[in-house]
């Protein structure tokens, strides 16, 4: 450990000098210029389809899916190897509807475990598909629940132990909605794919052959792996075109470790409707938003005044990294009808802080600071209250019914540090503050991740309802997770 430079920066990037090099060049630096071979915006925005629903008279929702190899051509005549879910990558968008009863097969014929994990989904601990539901390769998992939860933007991918960074990495992500009655009164766009499109935000890093360059080595573990290419629905600079009027963007960073700023051309302002866990009880006015891996937002763009031919687009800068021109939106026609934007959303009664009888404490710590480097390097680092994850231990115990606080500090290092995304599982929790002021008003809804910048500290409200077992917390940059940034805690009844 003698040749070591160690860069603090203001966004809190790590550089280590004397990590083993790509075995293969990587596409974009060096040889290549950055995007010259992207699509330069020829392509149509791909929209994910809507997955059959099995049950033809709609009563419940009953899907299949096959989580597979399969390959991509992103660069004209090279092949990326890949893994989709029904396809070659990412997967079909999933909708139910609140008090459905839910049932899926999912066949896995990949060579390696996988599970099936519903983010943000309130569900029984036996089917919430984390690490403690494996699916072998071959195997068939079958879960079967009711949905208990109102209108939200969801999504689904892979959680096996050590493996979720690369198998997401490798295309496995999707969308799943839950719509409700509410929802359905909403005059707000809501035709999947023409008016309410869905919007995967991720960026990749490939090797000079084509292959996505995943690599695990300690610099990629603890700044995550991010990448100098940009993917919008799996699509390189797609353009996405849609009739004047209101469009409604659902928006997922669905990235390994990337934290967004997502913007449009001129700061153009929109307005968010709903954050992770549902609506915002009212629409809240932006020009940008900050997204952390994991993080979703619905928000309307009203391109009412633009002219047709009008192009603009959505832009997304990476924290310590890029500015990315993701994807061009472009006007052609105009819309059938308009529509009303209402003055209030979703009116729910919030969680009172003096409900909680428990205040638990977290500090999220990139790397371990009492004992001496070595030490700190290749032992503590990425820690949730000093420990790595281990299945066979349960870090909480929750009382069933009880409300809690958690206070989460992201401990920032004396010689590094990292942005944390803190999820939880089973819950949509309430911000009640970031480092004790109160949280602005686009944070203010139902939530299940959230972003915890070196030297911040955040309190959370939630409740445990409905079911009992063991469930994950973790961060939700995926390298630190597999890395071992996760613990779990179990409601008992
Ligand atoms: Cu999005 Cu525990 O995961
Ligand atoms: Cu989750
Ligand atoms: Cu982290």
């Amino acid at each position: 450990m003698k040749r070591r430079t160690i860069l603090k920066s203001g966004l809190a990037a790590l550089v280590l000098a004397g990590v083993a090099p790509y075995t293969l060049s990587l596409l974009g630096k060096g040889g290549f210029a950055g995007n010259a071979l992207a699509g330069e915006f020829s392509r149509p925005l791909p929209i994910p389809p809507l997955l059959e629903n099995l049950d033809k008279s709609g009563e419940t929702a009953h899907f299949s899916m096959t989580v597979q190899r399969g390959h991509v051509e992103f660069f004209p005549g090279r092949t990326t190897s890949s893994f989709g879910y029904n396809g070659n990558f990412l997967g079909p968008t999933i909708r139910v509807r609140n008090g459905q009863k839910f049932r899926m097969e999912l066949n896995n014929n990949l060579s390696q475990t996988t599970t099936l994990h519903w983010h943000g989904l309130h569900v029984p601990a036996e089917w919430d598909g984390g690490p403690r539901q494996p699916v072998a390769p071959g195997a068939r998992w079958k879960p079967e629940f009711t949905i208990r939860q109102e209108a939200a933007t969801l999504w689904y991918h892979p959680h096996a132990m050590g493996l979720t960074g690369e198998q997401v990495y490798n295309g496995l992500a999707g969308l799943f909605y839950i719509e409700d009655d509410f929802s359905d009164t909403l005059d707000i766009p809501g035709t999947y794919g023409v008016d309410d499109i869905p919007l995967v935000l991720q960026d990749r890093r490939f090797y000079s052959n084509g292959q996505f360059a995943y690599a695990r080595n300690m610099h990629d573990v603890v700044n995550g792996v991010t990448g100098n290419y940009f993917l919008v629905n799996g699509a390189m600079q797609p353009t996405l075109t849609v009739a004047s009027g209101l469009v409604r963007l659902r928006l997922l960073n669905g990235s390994n470790s990337s934290i967004y700023t997502i913007h449009f051309t001129d700061q153009r302002s929109f307005t968010m409707i709903a954050s992770d866990g549902g609506f915002l009880e009212e629409p809240v006015n932006l020009q940008s938003i900050v997204l952390s891996a994991g993080e979703r937002a619905e928000v309307l763009l009203d391109l009412s005044d633009a002219e047709a031919g009008t192009k603009l687009s959505l832009l997304v800068d990476q924290m310590g990294g890029s500015r990315f021109e993701a994807m061009r939106i472009e006007l052609e026609g105009s819309a059938g009808r308009s529509f009303e934007l209402p003055g209030e959303l979703r009116k729910r009664a919030p969680i009172e802080q003096s409900e909680a009888t428990v205040v638990r404490s977290f500090t999220m710590e990139t790397m371990g600071t009492g004992s001496g480097m070595g030490m700190g390097m290749m032992g503590r680092r990425l820690t949730i209250n000093g420990k790595k994850m281990d299945i066979n231990r349960i870090d909480e115990e929750i009382q069933l019914g009880s409300t809690e606080i958690w206070e989460i500090s992201n401990q920032a290092g004396m010689m590094m540090s990292m942005p944390h995304s803190m999820h939880l599982h089973d819950v949509q929790f309430q911000l009640l503050s970031r480092n004790g002021v109160a949280p602005p008003p686009h944070e203010r809804g139902r939530k299940d991740t959230v972003l915890i910048m070196p030297g911040e500290t955040v309190r959370i409200l939630s409740r445990f309802r409905d079911y009992t077992g063991i469930y994950m917390y973790h961060c939700h940059l995926l390298e630190h997770e597999d890395d071992g940034m996760m613990g779990q805690f179990e409601v008992v009844g």
